[in-house]
Parts: structure tokens; C-alpha cells; sequence
């Protein structure tokens, strides 16, 4: 048996519901993982609204570090009592144990505890495909400036160290000014408060009136319009998310006029579709870890028990980089 978060219908924080769950035995290519620590995403929320629908009963949660309990037929890269961690598909993570997919799963480095692998293992793979897989036809090159959307969340604040070691020159936008703050703290050349000054002025300002080469933007409907301006000729639109809303409708042709842009709507479980990209990218992340060059911040913890108020206080745009579930 296992503790679980459900839904039985899509709505607010108060549909997440904690039962008691069966859980069997793995199948070819699952595990079995018990957790440690379980992270909270974006995603999350979209799955519990509906904005993504889920079948019906349906547990929650994408991310989660802890120790492999059994191994089904044909799983290779996994042995019992490994430690390891994960983004993936299914969504289901929010429990204390789960029989899952094994090609995601990644075995932990003994560097990094549970909960920075539950910190940082969705984000982080986000991130690296993002600055390392998600580039205009130019390529970036040390120097070069990129704009990032919402860069004191859990994406972001990994974005703005990655980007500083890569030499990139990240603008970063954020909700308040202590969140400006933090990210300047964490790597980001420029910060830019998007709820009181006009962004797009400020990076045409910033990048002496070229504009950035790429626009990385999880926000959606608040700020597709704006980002458009803040491109360069031939710079890249990359969305991955809908933060405030998805993006609306728009017309291609004005790409043209606006400098013959490019626009990719990018998703993470493209990027990890196979054991050996997910464990090709996993490693940069670890690396990179380890390094000390990123460092995984974890500025909430919430007993699974609360995880209503975990999921308020990330739409309500109160948590900054990552957060946790504890078990
Ligand atoms: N496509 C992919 O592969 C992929 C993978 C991972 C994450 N994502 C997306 O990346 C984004 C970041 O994910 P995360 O889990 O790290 O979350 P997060 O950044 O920690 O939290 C979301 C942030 O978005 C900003 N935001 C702007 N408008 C908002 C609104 N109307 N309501 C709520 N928040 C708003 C807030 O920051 P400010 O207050 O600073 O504006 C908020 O803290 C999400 O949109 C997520 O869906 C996409």
C-alpha cells in the first residue's frame, strides 16, 4: 500500500486528495521506487486544472528522487536498492511508492541528496534543453543576450546559473523586486520587473536597440506579444509554457514582419523520449551540479499532507526556484 494524492475531477487545490493505494509489482521495463522527496512543477497545476486532461482516477506529480525496490523484466540500467531520480511520464509521482516506466529513471550520483534530485530533475532537464538544444539558426555564442520569462521560479533560477557558466548574457524578467534580486544573484546579466516596467523597451534598451537572439518564455498569454518585439531578425520564439494562460491565436505572417522569426512551442518529454537522451542530458545536469556551477535551490518544503497550500502558493505566485513534497 502507499499514500497517494488523487484527483477525481479536474479543479482548484481542493480536489488533490490523499488516499491509500495498492501497488504491485513491475511489470517489463518498470520499477518499483519507494520515495524520498518529491518535486513540484508547473505542470502539476495544468494537470490538476485540466488544462492538460488526465483520465480519471488520476495521481499527480512528474518528478521524485528515491531508492529502486524491484525491477521488472528487461530494465538494465537499475538495480534494487539504487538510488534514483526521475522526470517522467506518467504523471503519478505524488505518492510514497509507485511502479513507473523505467526508461526515465536515473540512477542519483551519491553527490546529490534526494531532495535536490527531486528538486531538480524536470527543471533541470528543461533547462538544459532549453540553453543547450533550443537555439536560433546562429547558434548562441558566449556574449550573446537571451531573454528568459519568469527566472526566479524553479525553471528559471537553473537557467540563469547554466546560462552564466555558458557565458550567455540572460535578461531576466521576474514578478517583484526581490525576485529581481535573486536572479541577479544567480547569474542573470539584466533584470527586468514585468509587473511594473515595459519589458520590451527595457531589452531594446539593454541590447543597444538590436534585441535578444531568443526569447524563452513559460509565461504564455501575458507576455507572447511582447516578446515578439524583443527579438532580433531571425531570432527565436521558443515557448514552454502557459503560466498565465496559453498563447492565443496568431498570425504567422506577422513573423515576417517582424524580422522573418522563428517560433518553437517545445516540450520536455520529446527531449527524453529515449533511455539514452534522457541519461545524455541527465548527465550534463549532474555535471554541471556538481560543478557547483548550477546549484539546485530548494526555498519551499511542504509535508505531502499539505500539498493544497504547496500547489496555492505556486499559482499565486509565492514560491521561488524549487520546491518539494516531503515524505
Ligand atoms: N515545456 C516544457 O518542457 C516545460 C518543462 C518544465 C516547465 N515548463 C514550464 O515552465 C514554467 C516554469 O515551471 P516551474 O515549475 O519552474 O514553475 P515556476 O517558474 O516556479 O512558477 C511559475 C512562475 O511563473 C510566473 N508567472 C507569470 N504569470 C503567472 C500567472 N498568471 N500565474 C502564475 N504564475 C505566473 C511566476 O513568476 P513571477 O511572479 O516572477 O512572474 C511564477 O512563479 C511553467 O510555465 C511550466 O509549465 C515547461
Amino acid at each position: 500500500m502507499s499514500l497517494a494524492v488523487q484527483i477525481r475531477q479536474h479543479g482548484g487545490p481542493e480536489e488533490l486528495q490523499i488516499v491509500d493505494v495498492t501497488v504491485g509489482d513491475p511489470g517489463p521495463g518498470q520499477i518499483r521506487i519507494r520515495h524520498h522527496a518529491i518535486g513540484l512543477n508547473f505542470i502539476d497545476v495544468y494537470h490538476r486544472t485540466g488544462l492538460y486532461p488526465l483520465t480519471m482516477p488520476a495521481t499527480i506529480g512528474m518528478e521524485a528522487a528515491g531508492v529502486v525496490e524491484a525491477v521488472g523484466e528487461g530494465v538494465t540500467h537499475l538495480k534494487v536498492g539504487d538510488r534514483a531520480a526521475y522526470a517522467s511520464q506518467p504523471p503519478g509521482s505524488y505518492c510514497e511508492v509507485r511502479v513507473m516506466p523505467a526508461q526515465c529513471v536515473c540512477k542519483l550520483p551519491d553527490a546529490i541528496s534526494f531532495e535536490t534530485g527531486a528538486a531538480m530533475m524536470l527543471k533541470g532537464l528543461t533547462a538544459q534543453y532549453l540553453l543547450k538544444k533550443t537555439l536560433p539558426v546562429e547558434g548562441l555564442q558566449s556574449g550573446d543576450p537571451v531573454l528568459f520569462h519568469a527566472a526566479a521560479g524553479g525553471v528559471g533560477l537553473i537557467a540563469c546559473q547554466w546560462a552564466r557558466a555558458l557565458g550567455l548574457q540572460l535578461i531576466a524578467t521576474a514578478g517583484t523586486d526581490a525576485k529581481c534580486q535573486l536572479v541577479l544573484a544567480n547569474g542573470a546579466a539584466h533584470a527586468i520587473n514585468y509587473q511594473n516596467e515595459d519589458f520590451a523597451a527595457r531589452v531594446k534598451e539593454i541590447t543597444g536597440g538590436k534585441g535578444v537572439k531568443v526569447v524563452y518564455d513559460s509565461v504564455g498569454k501575458d507576455t507572447w506579444d511582447k516578446s515578439l518585439e524583443c527579438l532580433r531578425p531571425f531570432g527565436l520564439m521558443a515557448s514552454f509554457g502557459n503560466a498565465s494562460g496559453p498563447v492565443p491565436p496568431f498570425a504567422p505572417g506577422s513573423l515576417g514582419a517582424k524580422g522573418s522569426l522563428y517560433v518553437t512551442r517545445q516540450t520536455l518529454f520529446t527531449h527524453i523520449a529515449t533511455r539514452e537522451s534522457t541519461q545524455a542530458m541527465a548527465d550534463e545536469l549532474f555535471a554541471v551540479v556538481a560543478s557547483g556551477q548550477v546549484k539546485i535551490h530548494i526555498d519551499q518544503r511542504y509535508p505531502l499532507a499539505e500539498v493544497q497550500q504547496a500547489h496555492r502558493d505556486l499559482e499565486a505566485r509565492k514560491t521561488t526556484g524549487s520546491t518539494i513534497l516531503t515524505l
